[in-house]
């Protein structure tokens, strides 16, 4: 059956197959059985393939974007996931190659007016497919809220009701465009398929992030790169390799002791709880022929799941040992690194247009 839909869906004929779900039919869900669906496919106008950074001609389309965000949801609901991950910044699109707020000077009124509003129609699209479809999503998005961008992430339930996160500090050069979000941001959602953390990108490199996700018990950890290439691809800087994002991916599987959701354009993974391979796509295999890979988790009484321990590395005990054996020689000042940066993103593109008149004459 499964077989069919897919050779279907490869056709183009999907809605001339009988399939025994009928998606806005409400059925009562397996709650033992996860089944994941990552999205690969790029956003709309994206160049590819993945490290093509030439944007010359292309267009960031927030619109076609989630049309094409709701197409993928509904793809994947009818061949059985029950949650599908997008990539960071799929909404309307990572801006690769130009994520700082210089390169993207000329791009950053058109990248403001595409990024993505709480509650806009583009939103409460995004909303109808998942109850439409019956299952979670976890897009990744451009936020524009009260006037500054963020690095969003969501958790929409089939239900309708949603929760926001934001990225708690953008790395490198996006912290020059996108505000920071809040420590209290850093939760873990308690589904009945178990216990769900969410995160995006190089958040998975510090423990500022990783350690109070970890404490509360995930049992699953969803993950957003916005990119990925393939294993010693030599345009790629090591930042954005896959080596040095898939070992932060393989270590946090392991101290979550969770499977891990590796959602990227290119080359995506899921991760088993001992940060081992258990499906993997290549970043070689174009989007056109494999734009969704699943896998299906055994869920069974994860529901139940305590949600944090008292004992282990992830644990109030182990971060006061922390604090109390910070080397005593370090003065202890709070630096301006932590102090939470938010900036109007009008301002943004004020400054830069001024900067690039400056730079004219
Ligand atoms: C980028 O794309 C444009 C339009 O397709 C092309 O004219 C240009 O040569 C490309 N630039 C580079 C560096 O490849
Ligand atoms: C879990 O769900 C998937 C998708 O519907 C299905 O292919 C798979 O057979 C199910 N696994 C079990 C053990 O029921
Ligand atoms: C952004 O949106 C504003 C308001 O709708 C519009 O005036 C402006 O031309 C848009 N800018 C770009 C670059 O699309
Ligand atoms: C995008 O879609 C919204 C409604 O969904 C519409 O109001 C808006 O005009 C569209 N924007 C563009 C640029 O087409
Ligand atoms: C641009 O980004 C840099 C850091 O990358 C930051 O220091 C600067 O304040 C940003 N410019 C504006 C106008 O926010
Ligand atoms: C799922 O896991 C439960 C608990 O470990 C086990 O009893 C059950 O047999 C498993 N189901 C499948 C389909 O493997």
């Amino acid at each position: 059956m499964l077989l069919s839909v897919l050779l279907a869906s490869l056709l183009g004929v999907v809605g001339a197959t009988p399939i025994s779900h009928p998606r806005h039919e409400k059925k009562t869900p397996d709650y033992n059985n996860l089944t994941v669906a990552i999205v690969r496919d790029e956003p709309a106008n994206w160049p590819v393939p993945v490290m093509n950074k030439n944007w010359t001609g292309k267009v960031f389309d927030l619109n076609a974007t989630v049309a094409k965000g709701v197409s993928l949801i509904e793809q994947a609901a009818n061949n059985g996931a029950n949650l599908v991950v997008f990539p960071e910044l799929w909404f309307p699109g990572y801006p690769k190659g130009m994520a700082d707020n210089k390169t993207m000077a000329p791009w950053l009124e058109s990248y403001i007016n595409n990024s993505l509003t709480k509650d806009s129609p583009q939103w409460n699209a995004l909303v109808n497919a998942a109850v439409d479809n019956q299952v979670y999503v976890v897009p990744a998005f451009s936020h524009l809220e009260n006037g500054a961008l963020y690095l969003a992430q969501a958790l929409i339930s089939p239900d309708g009701t949603s929760v926001v996160r934001h990225k708690l500090r953008p790395s490198g050069g996006e912290r020059g465009i996108w505000s920071d979000g809040t420590p209290d941001e850093l939760k873990v959602f308690a589904t009945p398929y178990g216990r769900w953390g969410i995160l995006e990108c190089w958040e998975h490199f510090h423990p500022a992030m990783t350690f109070n996700v970890q404490a509360q018990a995930e049992t699953l950890h969803i993950a957003s790169w916005p990119y990925t290439p393939d294993e010693a691809d030599k345009s790629a800087a090591y930042w954005e390799s896959l080596e040095v994002n898939l070992a932060a991916a393989r270590l946090y599987a392991v101290n979550a002791e969770a499977p891990l959701v590796f959602a990227s354009v290119g080359n995506v993974r899921f991760l088993d709880n001992q940060g081992l391979d258990l499906a993997v796509v290549p970043a070689s295999t174009p989007s056109t022929e494999t734009p969704l890979l699943y896998h299906s988790f055994n869920t069974t009484g994860l529901a139940k799941t305590i949600p944090y321990t008292t004992n282990g590395e992830q644990s109030w005990g182990v971060l006061r040992e922390m604090v109390a054996g910070f080397p005593a020689y370090i003065p202890k000042v709070l630096g301006t690194f932590v102090g939470r940066r938010t900036f109007p993103a009008v301002g943004l593109i004020a400054a830069s247009k001024a900067a690039s008149i400056s730079e004219e004459r």
